[in-house]
């Protein structure tokens, strides 16, 4: 198990915490957390993380998956906005859903395929998916916190729905919180993702 972020803060034998075995257990500090840890009885999950089979760490399986990405993983691209799936920031696909990071447990998804914004233009032109070229084109961040949960909502709405209305663009984008005030630009960028995939599927 890697636990290149925790540090150890307190250990003691198990036989003191009445299990009758003889494996030390720990605290460890993860981050802001503190979590009981149990080396031998560590239980592997599996998930595909950006294309690549990953360990899920018994550490974090009860844990916020956001808090395993960024953590854990080291990606960066979901933010931390609110904690409670209010606002978007934190979205992540899992199985090509937008989902939010910081509502899933990290445990929820073994053996689901889960992609982040730094592996959303995998393999394509320029390595940018249409709409991360569209919202260049159209300029749309401005301080830049909330644009991961934008673009990867955008991009599980025009995956599922490629006739996406103007109102369902609406309903879809108007759910993620941009403090900026940058939503009529992330109409337009998002309109202009869509042509550019219908283009690239005739
Ligand atoms: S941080 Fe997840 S919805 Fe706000
Ligand atoms: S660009 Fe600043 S919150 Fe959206």
């Amino acid at each position: 198990m890697q636990v290149h972020e925790m540090s150890k803060i307190k250990a003691m034998p198990a036989t003191e915490r009445g299990s009758g075995d003889e494996d030390f257990g720990a605290i460890v500090q993860v981050g802001r957390r503190s979590i009981a840890y149990t080396p031998s009885k560590e239980v592997r999950m599996r998930f595909t993380l950006n294309g690549n089979e990953a360990d899920i760490p018994s550490a974090f399986a009860e844990d916020r998956l956001l808090w395993l990405l960024r953590d854990h993983f080291h990606l960066n691209g979901p933010k931390y906005g609110c904690g409670v799936g209010a606002c978007g920031a934190c979205v992540v696909h899992v199985d090509g859903e937008a989902q939010r990071s910081c509502l899933l447990m990290a445990g929820d998804v073994g053996g689901r395929r889960v992609v982040t914004l730094e592996h959303l233009g995998a393999g394509r032109d320029g390595g940018l998916h249409p709409v991360q070229k569209a919202w260049i084109d159209a300029g749309v961040p401005q301080c830049g916190y909330c644009q991961n949960g934008l673009i990867m909502t955008a991009a599980a709405l025009l995956a599922a729905n490629p006739d996406a209305t103007a109102r369902d663009i609406s309903a879809a984008m108007d759910d993620v919180i941009c403090r900026c005030g940058t939503h009529q630009r992330i109409r337009t960028a998002v309109v202009a993702a869509q042509t550019s995939i219908r283009r690239r599927s005739r």
